[in-house]
């Protein structure tokens, strides 16, 4: 699959998770292997041109996390061109502009999916940002604001249009937030209103069979995954693997799961030094070995280590206990993401 000019390797993409796909995490995916792209979180425009430090951070990246993406929102047009330019300039591979963030902060703000709601506005935007840069322009959006404005075919044949390179379709309205089931004919719609793009079909993908039933009733040209990354690092390795052979090697083990993880750590200590990458892995980690269900006692301990000597050694304790269940996968099992809950106006 190809992005403009931009081959990809394969056509399994990392969905941006905010909060959770950070350089780290994308190196760990990337070492894992099958990912034919990953993506920033959100950034704000304004924010990345105002050279806000923490903005500065959300798009760094490394050698091994390519090809690479940075994911912009914003609603003004000439914004978000000069966003794009800069991004172009520090060397990154294609810019995708956010038109699906359902929180009210953005959406109710004009950007994220409430681009959906202004048809002419988010073209000119959309094109505007096209024309600003060399590299691929992409739109990841969801099928409309409600079941009433299912605007993402409209959209996504004005896009072609104008000249992106890819859309990318998370088969839920606004409205629905992340709840609900995916519309596989709503994301099949969109790939009917393209001609020439690859549409990236999104949204509860969890398995390779599930993949697969994206693929087939979608017609979509590529799939991106996003919570179930987190939960199966592996998952891109064999969904890879499957389009390849056939068949695919089953996901890591507990140990394996383990290896990862500190992987990840030993990426943030490259990058903040040893104070700064504990005090950042502490998150993570708990939220990790949760999922691998480790002991309460065991995971408490964790969050009080104070380097990676104490740090090997409780995860060689954790890997002699195992998990309370006695299950060695390295599928987080008890996999919380947290989305935001109650009535989607609110959030
Ligand atoms: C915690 C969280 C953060 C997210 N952050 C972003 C984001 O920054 N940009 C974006 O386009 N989508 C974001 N999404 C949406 C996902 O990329 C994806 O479209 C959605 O989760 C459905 O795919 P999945 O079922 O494979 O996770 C986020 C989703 C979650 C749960």
């Amino acid at each position: 699959m190809s992005y403009g000019k931009l081959r990809l390797a394969s056509r399994y993409l990392l969905s941006p998770l905010a909060g959770f796909t950070t350089l780290s995490f994308r190196r760990i995916v990337r070492r894992t292997g099958g990912v034919g792209l990953a993506t920033t979180d959100l950034v704000n425009s304004r924010a990345l041109l105002s050279g806000n430090e923490r903005t500065l951070q959300m798009i760094e990246t490394h050698p091994e996390d390519r090809p690479f993406a940075v994911q912009i929102f914003g609603s003004e047009p000439e914004q978000m061109a000069d966003a794009a330019r800069m991004l172009q300039a520090r060397g990154v591979d294609t810019i995708d502009i956010n038109m699906g963030c359902p929180v009210e902060r953005i959406a109710g703000a004009g950007s994220g999916a409430g681009l959906m709601c202004n048809i002419s506005g988010s073209v000119g935007l959309v094109r505007r940002v096209v024309e600003a840069v060399s590299v691929p322009v992409t739109v990841k959006m969801r099928l409309g604001w409600d079941a009433a404005r299912l605007t993402a075919p409209l959209f996504a044949r004005e896009f072609e249009q104008a000249g992106v390179a890819a859309v990318a379709i998370h088969g839920r309205t606004r409205e629905q937030g992340f709840g609900g089931v995916v519309s596989l004919d709503g994301i099949r719609q969109v790939v009917e209103a393209v001609q020439r793009i690859p549409v990236i079909g999104n949204g509860d993908v969890r398995t390779v069979a599930d993949a697969a039933t994206m693929l087939r009733e979608t017609g979509c040209h590529g799939v991106s995954v996003g919570r179930a990354a987190l939960a199966n690092p592996w998952i891109f390795r064999q969904l890879d693997e499957w389009e390849r052979t056939g068949s695919y090697a089953a996901a890591g083990t507990f140990d394996e799961r383990l290896e990862l993880m500190m992987l990840q750590y030993d990426f943030l200590e490259e990058r903040h030094g040893s104070d700064r990458a504990i005090v950042l892995f502490r998150r993570m980690a708990h939220w990790y070995l949760k999922g691998m269900r480790v002991r309460k006692q065991l995971r408490g301990d964790f969050q009080k280590l104070k380097s990676r000597a104490e740090m090997d050694a409780a995860i060689q304790q954790i890997r002699e206990f195992g998990p309370v269940d006695g299950n060695r996968t390295g599928v987080l099992q008890d996999c919380q993401i947290p989305v935001p809950a109650g009535p989607v106006d609110k959030w």
